[in-house]
């Protein structure tokens, strides 16, 4: 390989690094994720970010570094709201049915 095409080559590598690290996460999904997932949100399920930004790096090639800010982006928008439950509140297992009783007649 020519010293030419290295430059060139290393030229190329280094500028799509710095445009990728120019972008928020939010961008970063909206341009490379959002096609497939309508929203970031529960897609994290509560993983370790390290994993996280494994399998993004393993299915989406994103470099490390975009990786590791898309792992912590979806980490952090998957935490629940602060107020406003997402679950129906439990009921007390008050309708649970029961044995019918003996009729009593006086
Ligand atoms: C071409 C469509 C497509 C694009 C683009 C895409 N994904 Fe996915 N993604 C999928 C599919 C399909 C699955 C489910 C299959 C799987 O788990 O491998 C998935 C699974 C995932 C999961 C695991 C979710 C789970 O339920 O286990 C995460 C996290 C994820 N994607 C994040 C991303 C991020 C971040 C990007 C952008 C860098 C992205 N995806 C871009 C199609 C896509």
């Amino acid at each position: 390989m020519s010293a030419a095409a290295v430059v060139v080559l290393t030229a190329t590598v280094a500028a799509a690094q710095n445009l990728d690290a120019g972008k928020s996460p939010a961008k970063l999904f909206a341009d490379g994720c959002a096609s497939c997932h309508r929203s970031p949100r529960g897609l994290a399920k509560g993983r370790f970010s390290l994993t996280l930004s494994w399998f993004l790096k393993d299915h989406y090639a994103t470099s490390s570094d975009s990786a590791r800010v898309l792992a912590a982006y979806l980490q952090s928008v998957d935490e629940p709201p602060p107020r406003g439950p997402a679950k129906p509140a439990k009921k007390p297992a008050r309708s649970a049915p029961r044995p019918p009783k003996p009729v009593q007649t006086q």
